[in-house]
């Protein structure tokens, strides 16, 4: 059984579909998720429903993230965000799978269930395997009273508004934000200084304009999506921070375009898949201007040298050596916060794509919005 989201039930307005509406609210919803969330004065989150004292955040010694798609890719953002903030050991896997291999259930660690829809039962099976084997689960959730919100210890609303739209773009979003101030509370009851803070919680209040200015490219963003759309085949290339970026880009490449897209660490592409490039295939390369820019510019140089295309979504100075590619440009901002503002053009690429190609893009064949039996 599958749970669809009712279009007649909303008022897409001026817009030509749910998921453009949405895409064009994330400033908006950004904002919301945010609001009374960020402590001024000592630096740190402010999460009240996590129903976690300053001794038991200190207490976690690991993080595990379960969620199903593009929540699942979140949770590897916002794994390694935990990861970079707070210094605990974190990691993301697919909700599907976690419960099939009879986890390990640590009382130290803290489980992190993500969900839009809050009903997906692979994420709702494994939070009642975690409780019942003694866990603690909070929940990043979107919808209000829904399955896995009930069944959690405490957690983060998402505050995004309704989602209609079979791919998620704004509560991806919020969920990013949520990890955010989640890994910055439990950075600030460890080593995080007092200053990483403010400087995080200052990038986190410009986030929103930062989106808009994104939203603003859409024009061009859309002239590359439908080159892209020719392509019957394509790699999205990142590492590090930019390799979930990179694994959401495929995924909503693929589900509303249907084009086969593949994401790869851009370091691994040397041990495989650099075989199948080609000028019939384009790869679309996430460069955030971090410690890995250089070598990710080398690699791109690699698939050029083999007549790949090249999207390469970066920021407008990163130097790129002559590389021939079509610059896609995000802002600046904190390095640990680039992955949401990488996402935000791979969500447009998308949309022009399957909109170009002619596709139901607000549902797509195939898909639900959330997937309510095994
Ligand atoms: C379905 C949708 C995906 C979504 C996933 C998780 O498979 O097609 O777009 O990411 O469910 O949904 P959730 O509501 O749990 O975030």
């Amino acid at each position: 059984k599958t749970l669809d989201v009712d279009p007649d039930a909303y008022d897409a307005g001026e817009h030509e579909s749910f998921m453009h509406k949405e895409i064009l609210e994330q400033p908006a919803a950004a904002e919301r998720v945010m609001r009374g969330r960020l402590n001024d004065r000592f630096a740190t989150g402010h999460l009240g429903g996590l129903n976690l004292d300053a001794r038991e955040l200190r207490a976690i010694r690991r993080v595990k993230v379960l969620g199903c798609g593009s929540a699942y890719y979140v949770g590897e953002m916002g794994a390694t965000l935990i990861e970079e903030l707070a210094r605990i050991p974190a990691s993301a896997e697919a909700a599907s799978e976690f419960r099939y291999r009879n986890p390990i259930i640590e009382p130290d660690t803290l489980y992190v269930a993500v969900s839009q829809s809050g009903e997906t039962i692979d994420t709702l099976l494994a939070v009642q395997e975690i409780r019942r084997k003694g866990g603690r689960v909070i929940g990043l959730v979107n919808v209000v009273g829904s399955a896995i919100a009930r069944e959690v210890d405490g957690g983060i609303y998402l505050h995004a508004g309704p989602e209609v739209a079979v791919a998620s773009t704004k509560a991806l979003t919020n969920m990013f934000l949520g990890f955010a101030m989640l890994a910055l509370q439990l950075g600030r009851v460890r080593d995080l200084s007092i200053a990483d803070g403010r400087r995080l919680i200052a990038g986190l209040n410009a986030l929103p304009g930062k989106i808009e200015q994104v939203l603003a490219t859409e024009e061009r963003l859309e002239a590359i999506a439908e080159r892209l759309a020719a392509a019957e085949s394509l790699f999205f290339v990142g590492r590090v921070r930019g390799f979930p970026v990179a694994r959401e880009g495929a995924q909503k490449f693929k589900e509303i375009s249907y084009r086969h897209a593949e994401a790869y660490q851009t370091s691994e592409l040397k041990h495989g898949p650099l075989a199948l490039i080609s000028p019939a295939v384009p790869t679309v390369a996430i460069v955030p201007d971090d410690e890995l820019v250089e070598r990710n510019v080398a690699a791109l140089h690699e698939i050029a040298a083999r007549g790949g295309p090249l999207v390469v979504v970066t920021h407008d100075d990163v130097e790129l050596q002559g590389l021939d590619a079509e610059r896609v440009v995000v802002p600046r901002t904190e390095r640990e916060l680039d992955p949401i503002l990488l996402t935000i053009p791979l969500q447009l690429l998308a949309y022009h794509a399957a909109k170009h190609l002619g596709h139901d893009i607000d549902k797509p064949r195939n898909l639900a919005k959330s997937v309510t039996v095994e």
